[in-house]
């Protein structure tokens, strides 16, 4: 299986104590992954633009214990979450198999997210792929052997088992997670650097959110992928997911932005619509998301403009635009959009190029 290349057969150091630390970005799905199968494996292929400024930094600090079981505390801003520890503790069983030095250590996580933590904007793949680099940084100290290759796919893949897309937040700028036949190197198992040509203009994006609503998720997102299992559409959605990353690929060469915008879009609407033909059916987005949309295509129509929107599974709308119209789609952004955010709220952010290490 090809799992097992992620399993280190012998440590040949020993660590009694020490703390690693990184930070690790969001991303944004332009091809959207939905839909999952046995531990966390896609349906289908999906790619992202790597963020910047949105990013979780995470302190893993550990001492040798004696005593059987896991051992851990997980802090936010500097307060202990314990809400977050279950997910902690599910993560940890997951992928003990991978990482056998778990139990023989007490952890204290210590993370910081950049944005704040009710602005609707979910921290579990930049929260995810932090931890999996804290680990693996941990394991690379204690089997000194690692290659620089397998650091990066072994982050990934354990990103991956908490959280899917978090297998796409170590490095960028775009990245692909899911097997593809005309994508060397594609994997369902961990997210690899697209390996073909990229036009500058992608690798510059710029990407606005928009907070229209800052609550919790009311979906999570592992009801909705499993929803996908007997959805009607299913098979003709994880085929057209496949379709339009083909459809990209001279895209990203060419910078060709009509097209670019035309699967963007779609993707995103057609990840709504699977959302509201399942059973059961929900709606994510709201009167503002659509008001929003509208203002985007009259405001493109107007001005012949290359914005875009993508959203994620929520009512925030992601404003897409090459940093050519940085200044004339920022008015735009602070002058109509804005008011349809909560309490007029709104992240600039654009493409990065992964996770960093920050060295203590
Ligand atoms: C709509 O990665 O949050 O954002 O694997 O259950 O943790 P789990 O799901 P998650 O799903 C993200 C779905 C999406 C689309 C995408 O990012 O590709």
């Amino acid at each position: 299986m090809a799992e097992h290349r992620f399993i280190v057969s012998h440590y040949s150091h020993s660590l009694h104590s020490g703390t690693v630390s990184w930070q690790s970005p969001s991303n944004i799905a332009l091809i959207k992954y939905w839909g999952k199968y046995g531990q966390q494996l896609p349906m289908n292929p999906s790619v992202s633009f790597t963020l910047n400024n949105c990013h979780t930094r995470t302190s893993l600090s550990f001492e040798r214990k004696n005593t059987e079981g896991f051992e851990f505390e997980v802090y936010l801003d500097g307060k202990r979450e314990e809400g977050f520890e279950p997910k902690i503790q599910k993560f940890f069983e997951r992928v003990e198999v991978y990482l056998p030095f778990l139990a023989d250590y007490k952890f204290k996580i210590e993370t910081f997210n950049s944005f704040p933590h009710s602005s609707g904007i979910a921290s579990s793949a930049s929260g995810m792929s932090a931890l999996a680099l804290c680990l693996v940084s941990m394991e690379e100290q204690l089997a000194l052997d690692y290659m620089d290759d397998y650091f990066f796919e072994k982050a990934s893949f354990l990103a991956r088992l908490g959280s899917g897309s978090a297998c796409r937040s170590i490095q960028g700028p775009l990245i692909v997670w899911g097997e593809h036949p005309e994508i060397d190197g594609s994997s369902n198992l961990f997210g690899t650097k697209y390996p073909f040509e990229i036009h500058p203009i992608f690798t510059n994006f710029q990407d606005t959110i928009l907070l229209v609503d800052k609550s919790e998720k009311q979906v999570s997102s592992s009801l909705g992928h499993n929803l996908m299992l007997d959805h009607p559409f299913a098979e003709q959605r994880f085929r057209q997911a496949k379709d339009n990353l083909l459809k990209l690929i001279p895209v990203f060469k060419s910078g060709d932005l009509s097209e670019f915008i035309k699967i963007v879009e779609s993707e995103a609407l057609s990840l709504h619509a699977m959302m509201m033909t399942s059973i059961p059916y929900f709606i994510l987005m709201k009167p503002n998301t659509l008001e929003i949309i509208n203002r985007i295509w009259k405001f493109r129509e107007e001005t012949a403009s290359n914005v875009c929107f993508t959203l994620d599974a929520g009512a925030n709308v992601h404003v897409l635009y090459p940093q050519s119209e940085k200044d004339f789609v920022q008015n735009f952004i602070k002058d109509e959009l804005s008011q349809f955010c909560k309490n007029g709220e709104f992240i600039l952010d654009e493409v990065g190029f992964g996770a960093k290490k920050i060295q203590l």
